[in-house]
């Protein structure tokens, strides 16, 4: 490896470290992205896209400022990345359907409009005589539905690539196939990281390397509190356009319609396993959700299977900043079911932090790698 002096190395090339990339990088960094694998190929890859920032959130948490702010600079960011490299992220802002299957899942589905529709009047309850004049191809036989016209949708494994090409245009080094192996620092500085090919020295380090970030991290004395969740999902093509917005039922099955008539429909839920394998009970299961809320799916011609490992943390919030005891050492990392819809504010924050600047608007306090009990350095 080229015995280069960064100013900030990037561990993991998922849609974090990607995006991280690209705003330091535009900000005049020179900045190197290690990534064990391919760009893209972790839970980025595998994500639907939804950029959920009310469909995700049912009560009160500190991560509803993060997720609307995300999704309210989405369209620019996606603007400026797809003019810089010409890719094509396929974001829509059709809204999002959330839909109860069951009498139960209708109460709490009911509890969440009401905790929404407080703060956004642009929420709407839909009868269903309204669902059926919206998306004609959904069942009749609901609980209740909701209509989210802010939660979009992206394509997740184009943005992650998106922002990777986006930071090489301002001199970003993407490093494919270089797996890091520990994280180096001296006096409470981080100087670098080792890796396969050798050492890399910088001032700065940040961590995002998704659900994988928990052993790297753990020799500076943070034993973080991240498993992994894998996500299963399917795709099937269709003649014609069966729906136009996302459907979302309380259930966990979401039916996301992408261009050229495909659908995904995920997810499933596996805790604390790495292997990605797709397993025939889990496709099973989404098929007969999905078309229980979906009845005519059954027509559609099978597409895809994949799966992809969430990183879940164990009270659901990302980490984000600075080791509390080794300066430049940053986390970026557990962002579990929303890092798609969190990406571009999770680039902007730790840019900031990087250059030294706090981030103002929002409070981060709740991310901050503090809150972790230390294990012993
Ligand atoms: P990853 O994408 O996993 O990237 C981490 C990278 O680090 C990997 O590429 C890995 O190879 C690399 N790495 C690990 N260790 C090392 C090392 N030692 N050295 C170098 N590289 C290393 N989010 C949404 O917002 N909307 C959705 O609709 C959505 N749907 C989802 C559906 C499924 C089925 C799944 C699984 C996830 C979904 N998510 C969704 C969640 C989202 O995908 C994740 O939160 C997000 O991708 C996390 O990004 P990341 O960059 O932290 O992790
Ligand atoms: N946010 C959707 C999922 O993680 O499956």
């Amino acid at each position: 490896m080229e015995n280069k002096r960064y100013d900030a190395v990037i561990v993991g090339g998922g849609v974090i470290g990607c995006s991280i990339a690209f705003q330091l990088a535009k900000r005049g960094a020179s900045v190197i992205v290690l990534e064990k694998q391919e760009i893209a190929q972790g839970a980025s890859r595998a994500a639907a896209g939804m950029l959920g920032a009310q469909s995700e959130f049912t009560t009160d948490s500190p991560l509803i400022p993060l997720a609307l702010k995300s999704r309210e600079i989405f369209p620019s960011i996606v603007e400026e990345l797809e003019e810089l490299t010409g890719i094509d992220i396929g974001l829509v802002q059709r809204g999002l359907i959330k839909v109860a299957c069951s009498k139960e899942d209708g109460v709490a589905l009911e509890q969440h409009y009401q905790f929404w529709k407080q703060q956004d009047p642009s929420v709407q309850w839909l009868s269903m005589k309204e669902l059926q004049e919206r998306e004609p191809h959904v069942t009749e036989t609901l609980y209740g539905a909701m209509y989210l016209p802010g939660d979009g949708q992206v394509r997740a494994a184009d943005l992650s690539i998106a922002f990777a090409k986006a930071a090489s245009r301002f001199g970003a080094v993407i490093k494919e196939y270089t797996e890091v192996y520990s994280l180096l620092w001296e006096r409470g500085q981080v100087k670098g990281v080792e890796t396969a090919e050798g050492r890399i020295t910088s001032d700065n380090v940040i961590l995002c390397a998704g659900a994988w970030s928990k052993q790297l991290l753990k020799p500076t004395g943070i034993d973080v509190p991240i498993f992994p969740v894998k996500g299963e999902c399917l795709s099937v093509v269709t003649e014609i356009p069966f729906i136009t917005s996302t459907i979302f039922a309380n259930n966990g099955c979401y039916i996301v319609p992408k261009k050229g008539n495909r659908l995904v429909i995920g997810a499933t839920s596996q805790e604390g396993t790495f292997h990605q394998k797709v397993s025939v009970k889990g496709v099973q299961s989404l098929l007969e959700r999905a078309s229980a809320i979906l009845p005519s799916i059954v027509e559609a011609h099978w597409e895809n299977v994949w799966s992809g490992i969430r990183p879940q943390t164990s009270d659901g919030l990302p980490y984000l900043g600075e080791h509390p005891d080794i300066k430049g050492l940053f986390g970026a990392f557990g962002h579990y079911r929303n890092g798609i819809l969190l990406s571009p504010i999770t680039g902007v924050i730790i840019a900031d932090l990087v250059e030294g600047k706090t981030y103002e608007s929002i409070d981060l306090s709740s991310f901050h790698l503090l809150r972790v009990v230390p294990t012993s350095m």
